[in-house]
């Protein structure tokens, strides 16, 4: 069953606290999004395997040390999950990028896919699916069934705010997947939305409401 990983650093709680507040604007709610999906990248890339190398200093021949391997992709699901491509890209920017496109049906909550477009040889590198809300789990299941079904093998899903439900949604169709959250909440509303949460994310991000 994959793991699911709590990111306690006081920066990303910190900065969470006023991405949840309801009077949070705009602009300053992208900004923050952008600065805890910075500091997540750091902890999620912690268990990258390095390789030696060496390299001249001004003084010397050093040995050095080196990120193994194809470089990271990113795969935002459209479109809150672009909120935190930024400032992911700030910690790894040789990232690449692939997209998912899915909203949920009003109605039945349920994930619609509508778009996917991955990096060449998605097989060979490490995919961090990046969603800003793991509610019901369906659009992160998608998400994940999307990269894998085009060849990914090595998935992490990095959300900010998970309800439980997700979780064990996540954990029961895709239990490789390992997840990376800064919080869980207390469950869901009759509108699926996360409670607290902090709304609709892609709403805020982009001022559609
Ligand atoms: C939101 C959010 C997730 C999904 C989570 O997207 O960004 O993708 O809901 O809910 P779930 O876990 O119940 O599937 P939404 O469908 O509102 O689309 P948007 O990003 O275009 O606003
Ligand atoms: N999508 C959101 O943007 N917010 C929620 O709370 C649940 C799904």
């Amino acid at each position: 069953m994959g793991r699911v990983h709590v990111l306690q650093h006081p920066l990303i709680q910190h900065k969470l606290t006023y991405i949840r507040a309801k009077d949070t604007g705009t602009k300053e709610f992208r900004q923050l999004v952008q600065e805890v999906a910075m500091l997540m990248a750091y902890e999620i890339t912690r268990d990258l395997p390095l390789v030696e190398t060496s390299v001249e200093t001004p003084v010397a021949r050093a040995k050095a040390w080196v990120i193994e391997g194809k470089t990271l992709a990113l795969v935002p699901v459209l479109r809150a999950g672009l909120g935190m491509v930024d400032g992911i890209l700030a910690m790894i920017p040789n990232a690449k990028v692939g997209h998912v496109g899915l909203y949920r049906n009003p109605e039945t909550l349920e994930p619609v896919e509508y778009y996917c477009k991955l990096p060449p040889h998605i097989e060979e590198r490490d995919v961090i699916v990046v969603d800003p809300m793991l509610a019901t789990g369906g659009s992160a299941c998608a998400a994940l069934t999307a990269v894998k079904d085009r060849g990914a093998t090595a998935v992490k899903l990095m959300c900010l705010v998970a309800a439980p439900q997700g979780i064990s949604r996540v954990q029961e169709q895709h239990p490789d997947v390992d997840m990376y959250v800064a919080a869980i909440d207390e469950g869901l509303n009759e509108h699926g939305y996360i409670v607290p949460g902090l709304g609709d994310a892609g709403d805020r991000l982009f001022g559609t409401r």
